[in-house]
């Protein structure tokens, strides 16, 4: 049974008005807020890793700089991200240990290697492709802070697929060992990408709490099947096979339908026995731990100038 402050609120919520840090919110609220906002963000400073595996190993200059810009704006995104969840009470260190400890989530799909060249495309066209399907709904999410990060993001996140599409397309077009790349990517990318969007929606313990609140607008299993729609085609045209023999248009619906995917992989990456769950965040704790001084010599350069401020 709501309580009157309750339900003014969800009648707010009904009206499309969005909701400000300073308002009146349900408790339970901010609370699935923090969580997804602090794991949208702990995946995107996670999300740099894989790609920065490959910043050496450029086969161009113009590649490297490409990818050395998208590293940077993920790297942005996360700041904006871990800005939107302080607006809930937050801190940023708190958010960092709990990600360092294990107890945080972030994208099940940044615990896989990437293996070759080709993985830069196939992330930039699969990985980044399905967090646009992602984020575009969120850009009209309730809580005003968090739909204004997305509209940014989304803008720099086409220019991270496009440029992951470029990758794809010149291998393809290049030499057979090059195509032969860009296949054993897909074929390693392309069930993961798909696991980004959560648990099959009988399974998602959040989603209808989530809707209610106009926090997720569409349910895991209808973005899904639009980011299987958007890239079978993209596939076609690069000339590549999608690793799924179940994988058929169904002109009654007007949708792909596509083979099983194994949840318990998912699941297995969830409780942090992927490939790469222990060495990312161990990475990610040893930077952490190797900026302090730079934290401490920021906030005492900070107390300095209020001192001589006389604040
Ligand atoms: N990886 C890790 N955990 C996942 C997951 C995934 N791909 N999908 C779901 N989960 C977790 C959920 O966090 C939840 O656990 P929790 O309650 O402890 O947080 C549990 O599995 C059940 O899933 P639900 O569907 O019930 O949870 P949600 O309603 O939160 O839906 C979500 C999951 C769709 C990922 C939603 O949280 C969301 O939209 N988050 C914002 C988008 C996001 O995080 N995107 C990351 C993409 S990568 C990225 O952005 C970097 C890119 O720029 C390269």
């Amino acid at each position: 049974e709501m309580g009157a402050d309750e339900r003014v609120f969800q009648e707010r919520i009904e009206r499309g008005v969005k909701i400000e840090p300073k308002d009146w919110m349900p408790e339970a609220y901010r609370k699935t807020l923090v969580r997804q906002i602090s794991q949208h963000a702990h995946s995107e400073i996670v999300g740099q890793l894989p790609e920065g595996n490959w910043v050496t190993r450029a086969p161009t200059l113009q590649r490297k700089a490409i990818l050395l810009a998208k590293i940077q704006d993920e790297a942005g995104h996360g700041l904006y991200l871990y800005s939107a969840a302080e607006t809930l009470g937050v801190s940023r260190d708190q958010l960092l240990s709990e990600l360092h400890s294990g107890k945080a989530k972030y994208s099940s799909i940044f615990n896989y290697p990437s293996l070759s060249w080709a993985d830069m495309g196939a992330i930039g066209w699969l990985v980044d492709g399905s967090a646009i399907i992602n984020q575009i709904p969120l850009c009209r999410c309730s809580y005003g802070p968090y739909a204004r990060a997305m509209i940014r993001v989304c803008k720099e996140e086409s220019f991270h697929a496009r440029q992951g599409y470029d990758i794809m397309l010149a291998l393809c077009n290049g030499t057979p060992q090059q195509k032969q790349m860009a296949q054993d990517a897909l074929n390693r990318w392309w069930w993961p990408a798909l696991m980004m969007f959560g648990p099959p929606d009988g399974e998602s313990v959040n989603s209808a709490q989530s809707a209610q609140w106009r926090i997720k607008l569409f349910s895991n299993d209808e973005l899904r099947q639009k980011m299987v729609d958007q890239s079978v085609p993209q596939a076609e045209y690069l000339g590549l096979t999608v690793p799924d023999a179940k994988l058929k248009w169904n002109a009654e619906t007007q949708h792909y339908d596509f083979g099983e995917i194994d949840w318990s992989e998912f699941n297995n990456i969830l409780q942090g026995n992927g490939p790469c769950n222990r060495d990312r965040l161990s990475v990610r704790a040893k930077a952490y731990e190797e900026g302090a001084w730079f934290r401490d010599a920021l906030a005492a350069y900070a107390d300095k100038q209020d001192r001589a401020s006389g604040q």
